[in-house]
């Protein structure tokens, strides 16, 4: 049995930082993204007799990601199993290709589980609900959970593997203007930043108290299609995910110097009438909301900055083929 499925990034407008359960991935705050329609990740898996093998991008993965990605096939397996069907004894060929750039805060992690979960679940044979897919993607990276929904997506944080996933929201529409700034991977994992941020950084409780508060603000901003509102939240909220990564020791940078100065750019833009607002993820990477006519006057404004992509609200992780 082998099915390929595909799945896109998702950019979090509310961020997820932190974990209240490092095993199960359930977060110690709820989040908020928007998936988007380019840079998508194209997963196969074929089981087979052997044991597991990982190829991304063309080359075997090294054996971190390989160890990675047979512990997220274990947990299929042992789907498998508790359904009562012989793939659980099954290896799997795992064939991914990412088109955007990868570990270098453009969210390749999220698109990659999303579809790996998606892939392998019919590949074993196993039938989840977008509900419980969503959960078995969380497993993989925790913000995964949210490329298996369409356009825009809450990742309810919960409180055990039941009740963390993600779910559609409707939000008014929007573009984003990403800057690549640098394509190469980041230093430091998120994985080991969130560890690093809770374990050491002072401002950690009132980092998860904010998130919590925020997400409540920007699912009503959603409601209300406020764009304005949910972009004043965005930039806020990412400001607060970078100082209290920051307040780790020893202290943690992701932003760079271009990435503070697009943010420069950004409030330019704005005291010009053009609205936009900044965040940015673990990474020297900036992304730029903006209303979708006003997209190509944001682009030209940053391309001095680094690689310009411009997005849309995309669609959720889907199978592509089934053999
Ligand atoms: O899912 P992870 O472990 O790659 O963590 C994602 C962390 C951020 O991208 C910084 C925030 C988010 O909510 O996507």
């Amino acid at each position: 049995m082998a099915a390929v499925a595909r799945a896109h990034p998702n950019i979090a407008l509310v961020k997820y930082w932190g974990k209240a359960d490092d095993e199960l991935i359930i977060p110690a705050a709820g989040s908020m993204s928007m998936t988007l329609d380019k840079f998508a990740t194209t997963t196969s898996v074929a089981l087979t007799s052997g044991s597991d093998t990982f190829e991304l991008n063309g080359t075997t993965a090294d054996a971190k990601a390989t160890a990675r990605t047979t512990a997220f096939l274990d947990l299929v397996r042992d789907l498998a199993a508790q359904a009562g069907l012989d793939t659980a004894q099954a290896g799997a060929q795992v064939v991914s290709s990412n088109e955007g750039p990868t570990a270098a805060g453009m969210a390749s992690s999220a698109s990659g589980f999303a579809a790996l979960a998606t892939a392998a679940a019919t590949a074993f044979g196993v039938e989840l609900s977008s509900r419980q897919l969503s959960r078995l993607a969380r497993r993989g990276s925790g913000s995964a959970s949210r490329s298996l929904i369409d356009r825009f997506a809450v990742w309810h944080a919960g409180t055990s593997d039941a009740t963390s996933y993600a779910e559609p929201i409707s939000a008014p529409d929007m573009a984003m203007v990403s800057v690549t700034v640098n394509a190469t991977a980041k230093k430091v994992s998120s994985r080991d930043g969130m560890t690093a941020t809770r374990d050491t950084s002072p401002y950690y409780q009132a980092w998860i108290d904010t998130t919590v508060t925020t997400l409540n603000e920007m699912l009503a901003a959603c409601a209300a299609e406020d764009f304005t509102r949910i972009g004043q939240l965005t930039e806020t909220h990412a400001h607060r995910m970078h100082a209290v990564i920051n307040a780790s020791h020893p202290p943690i940078r992701y932003l760079a110097p271009e990435s503070w100065q697009i943010f420069e750019e950004v409030t330019a833009m704005r005291q010009m009438g053009l609205e936009a607002y900044a965040t940015a993820d673990a990474g020297p990477n900036v992304v730029i909301i903006c209303r979708p006519d006003d997209a190509a006057a944001v682009a030209a404004r940053v391309g001095a900055y680094g690689q310009i992509n411009t997005f849309s609200p995309g669609p959720g992780a889907h199978l592509v083929d089934v053999a």
